[in-house]
């Protein structure tokens, strides 16, 4: 076990734990999007989970760093918020806000952020950019919506690390990068016909079970 402090706790946990799950497990919230817990090497794409660690000359993505012994983090200076922000108000800026008719309305990461965070869903400032396609119902279980996908990638994690599936991926690139279907969804067991468990890890109702 080790010992660290983070903002005003002790926290003592297991050497060797990811810093942002020792943060989740003690009830500091850290906005994060694309972390799992167990996963091996996290992609540390939605750079949302920063803090800044004493010793570190700039903040952090918690999601990438283990917990050391005496380690002293915080999760709430002003430089932490306004990376946190910027990269919440990012997001924004290329998603269809449309909470009245999402299968995700009060349950929803990107809800949660904004409100913690203190920043508007729609946001005065930024320009929105929608992609052309509003659906893919391309797979005979799943219907993909790529402008509320927030490309974190938890839906291809899972399906290949928990369900050993491969029928996800990131397709094209730049601002036209969506999750694309490939393989036969029937092949392996679970099919995608009972499985799910993409839709389920999905935090925005991007990708949902059709019905
Ligand atoms: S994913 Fe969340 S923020 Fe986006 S439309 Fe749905 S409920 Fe609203
Ligand atoms: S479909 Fe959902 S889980 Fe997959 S990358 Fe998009 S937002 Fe993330
Ligand atoms: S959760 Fe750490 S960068 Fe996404």
């Amino acid at each position: 076990m080790v010992t660290l402090s983070v903002d005003a706790s002790k926290i003592e946990i297991a050497a060797g734990t990811n810093l942002l799950a020792a943060c989740l497990q003690n009830d500091i919230y850290v906005p994060n999007l694309c972390y799992i817990e167990g996963m091996d090497h996290p992609p540390a794409s939605c750079r949302l989970c920063f803090v800044e660690i004493e010793g570190k000359d700039a903040p952090v993505p918690a999601c990438t760093v283990e917990v050391r012994h005496d380690m002293a983090v915080r999760t709430d200076t002003p430089g932490v918020r306004r990376l946190q922000k910027t990269a919440l108000q990012l997001l924004l800026s290329v998603h269809d806000v449309d909470c009245k008719n999402c299968p995700a309305n009060r349950n929803c990461a990107l809800q949660d952020m904004a409100k913690f965070l203190k920043i508007a869903l729609k946001s005065k400032h930024l320009d929105l950019f929608l992609k052309k396609s509003k659906i893919d119902l391309g797979h005979p279980f799943l219907e993909y919506y790529p402008n509320r996908c927030v490309l974190c990638g938890r839906c291809i994690y899972v399906c290949r690390a928990q369900q050993a599936h491969t029928q996800l991926t990131f397709a094209k690139r730049g601002f036209d990068t969506v999750i694309g279907f490939f393989g036969n969804p029937q092949s392996s067991p679970p099919s995608c016909d009972t499985c799910r468990a993409c839709a389920e890890a999905c935090p925005v109702a991007a990708l949902l079970p059709k019905p």
